[in-house]
């Protein structure tokens, strides 16, 4: 038998019924909104009078209640987890929840347990039999270990945790102490819920939003119960830290449903004009904290992965304009770029959504050890990133289920701008008009997304049918046409490639023949005359240009032979305009293609693995 560790990025959730009334349709919901989290398999134990029932399978959650009936099933205490596999087979036995040998012990696991295999063979050596292949099933097993030797079982919990090396977030449920639901945090997310009927613990906050706004976040280290009417925690790596306090979460409940929309990628992009007005006002409060830190900095490194590497990628470039000696770094590439030169003067600024994301957090720590200064910007309030930073600040951007990144990305832009305002302010250089800019892209935005909508929509039809794509853009440009890029190729599964639109004409241009798509990044800068001559080299190999340009631009047009305009406004802010219609782009083709938005393959929203 193969037997590996299973590097999962996964969903856990939790109720617990105050008043005995039956969680399962709850439990079920709340998968469902963790399901951006992971949708290889999923599993659910709970509590039938004094009888632990486990019904797991591989696939999604809609077939498995189709296929399970596990509505028909009524308890007031659960547990539940959906997974998303980056190694170990996808199979039934594999899905979590995992048991003991009894049958008694219930573990659902998100994250990695590096010294599996010697537990196992330990365990194993002691009579323990396994079931499956995953990494996950020692827990249940140590505990029951420890259990059998008369502890109690929050005192075997922590024994076994003990023995654990890696990252976990845990939620066990019995039948040996069956009023309650045993946790255990480290390096991984879990949240606990406070309801009036119920206590819900889950990885991420959008699971029990519908229900109630006031959670605890849990830290590394924190282990304890939920039960009717108590809520334990303690710090097994500070006793001296008391419960965490409890916040409101400012989000609305609504934001976290798809309401009338397809899908919910198409949501958060509608929503666009919303989360910037919200994260302008959010970053403007809270950027004064950090302009000194900014201002005292030898250098800052902004870190991020994915899309919020090309919002940083936008922060550098904007930065260098106004004289602020930055550098935007691949989070997984930090180590080998400034492992050794980051120091105690220099602030690493990290950028992320989820807060999660391995090589970001991982980047951080590295940083941390040579003594650099953390400021962190995330969307996710209870995420570990926060909480490891020095200063953090959170956008207003409201919860983003779709995996691939709109609205967060808009928003880490939007917050770059105001960020640069404050520090600017603090040094007496007027940003004013930028400013005024951006206060009005809202607005703009609203009036023009139907326009950009049914643009794109046209374009897509086209489009559908293409194997290749370029994204071109210089300046500001550039990371935007990499965004644009990286949405067509991850949701509607294109290949493309985004290149600096000089840069194109030392390589990648050769690609080029009768009818490959171009998509040109065309702003109003100093860079536009360079754009046009890198376009008119394209056209005379045949390329099929569609351009994004300013409103009313001749030249361009006649060059072009698609075009999306984009309202006139600061050339420091106009680039957000330009990333509207190129998700609607990616998102029009893949609804073509017959792909779900939301749930590209092979990803998932929080990839929290190496
Ligand atoms: C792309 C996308 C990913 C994320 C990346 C980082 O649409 O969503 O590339 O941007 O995984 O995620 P966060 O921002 O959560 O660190």
């Amino acid at each position: 038998m193969q037997v590996e560790a299973e590097t999962v990025m996964c969903g856990i959730a939790a109720i617990i019924s105050k008043n005995f009334r039956n969680v399962i349709p709850k439990l079920v919901r709340m998968l469902k909104n963790l399901e951006y989290r992971g949708y290889d398999s999923c599993g659910f134990a709970f509590l039938d009078g004094t009888s632990l029932v486990v019904a797991k399978a591989k696939g999604t959650i809609d077939n498995f209640v189709k296929k399970s009936g596990i509505l028909k099933q009524t308890s007031d205490i659960g547990i539940a987890h959906t997974r998303w596999a980056t190694h170990g087979a996808v199979s039934d036995t594999n899905a979590h929840p995992h048991l003991d040998c009894s049958g008694d012990i219930a573990v659902v696991h998100n994250g990695i347990i590096d010294n599996f295999m010697e537990l196992r063979e330990e365990l194993e050596r002691k009579g323990h039999i396994f079931r499956s292949e995953t990494d996950t099933e020692v827990i249940s097993h140590l505990i029951e270990h420890y259990y059998s030797q008369g502890k109690s079982f929050l005192e075997a919990i922590k024994m076994a945790i003990r023995k654990l090396r890696g990252t976990y977030a845990l939620v066990i449920l019995t039948r040996h102490d069956g009023d309650k639901i045993f946790f255990a945090r480290n390096g991984q997310p879990l949240m606990i819920g406070v309801g009036n009927s119920e206590i819900y613990v889950a990885s991420d906050i959008p699971a029990f939003l519908e229900w109630t706004k006031k959670a605890l976040i849990l830290r590394d280290g924190d282990i304890g119960f939920v039960s009717r009417n108590e809520i334990y925690i303690e710090n097994v790596i500070n006793p001296d830290l008391g419960m965490p306090e409890p916040i409101e979460v400012p989000w609305d409940p609504d934001q976290a449903q798809k309401g009338e929309f397809p899908f919910f990628m198409l949501k958060e992009i509608y929503e666009q004009p919303d989360a910037i007005q919200r994260t302008i006002m959010s970053v403007l409060h809270k950027a004064e904290g950090i302009v000194d830190d900014i201002l005292n900095a030898d250098f800052i490194y902004i870190v991020g992965a994915g899309s919020s590497y090309y919002s940083s990628l936008y922060a550098q470039y904007l930065y260098a304009r106004w004289g602020l000696r930055t550098m935007a770094v691949i989070a997984s590439e930090f180590e080998d770029i400034a492992g050794h030169v980051v120091d105690r003067n220099d602030i690493v600024f990290a950028v992320s959504q989820s807060g999660e994301t391995f090589d970001t957090i991982q980047a951080v720590k590295i940083a941390k050890k040579r003594g650099a200064k953390i400021i962190s910007l995330v969307n996710n309030m209870g995420s570990t990133l926060r909480m490891i930073s020095d200063k953090s600040i959170v956008m207003g951007a409201g919860p983003e289920i779709g995996v691939a990144a709109t609205k967060t990305f808009s928003t880490q832009i939007a917050s770059f701008i105001v960020i640069l305002k404050v520090i600017l302010d603090a040094q007496g250089v007027d940003y004013e008009e930028q400013m005024k800019s951006l206060s009005m892209v809202p607005r703009v935005l609203s009036e023009k997304m139907k326009h950009f909508d049914e643009k794109a929509m046209l374009i897509a039809e086209w489009m559908k049918t293409k194997t290749d794509a370029f994204f071109l853009g210089r300046g500001l440009g550039y990371p935007i046409a990499l965004e644009g890029s990286l949405k067509l190729k991850e949701i509607a599964y294109i290949h493309s490639e985004s290149y600096p639109a000089g840069e194109s004409k030392h390589g990648p241009i050769a690609l080029i023949e009768k009818g490959f798509p171009v998509i040109e990044i065309i702003l109003n800068d100093k860079n536009y005359d360079a754009m046009i001559a890198g376009i008119q080299e394209m056209k005379s190999r045949g390329a099929m240009i569609i351009s994004l340009l300013p409103e009313g631009d001749q030249k361009a047009s006649e060059l072009s032979d698609h075009i999306v305009e984009i309202p006139h406004m600061h050339e420091e802010v106009m680039p957000i305009l330009y990333v509207v219609p190129l998700q609607l782009l990616a998102y029009h083709v893949a609804v073509k293609r017959g792909y779900d938005p939301d749930k590209p393959r092979n990803l998932a929203k929080s990839v929290t693995v190496k």
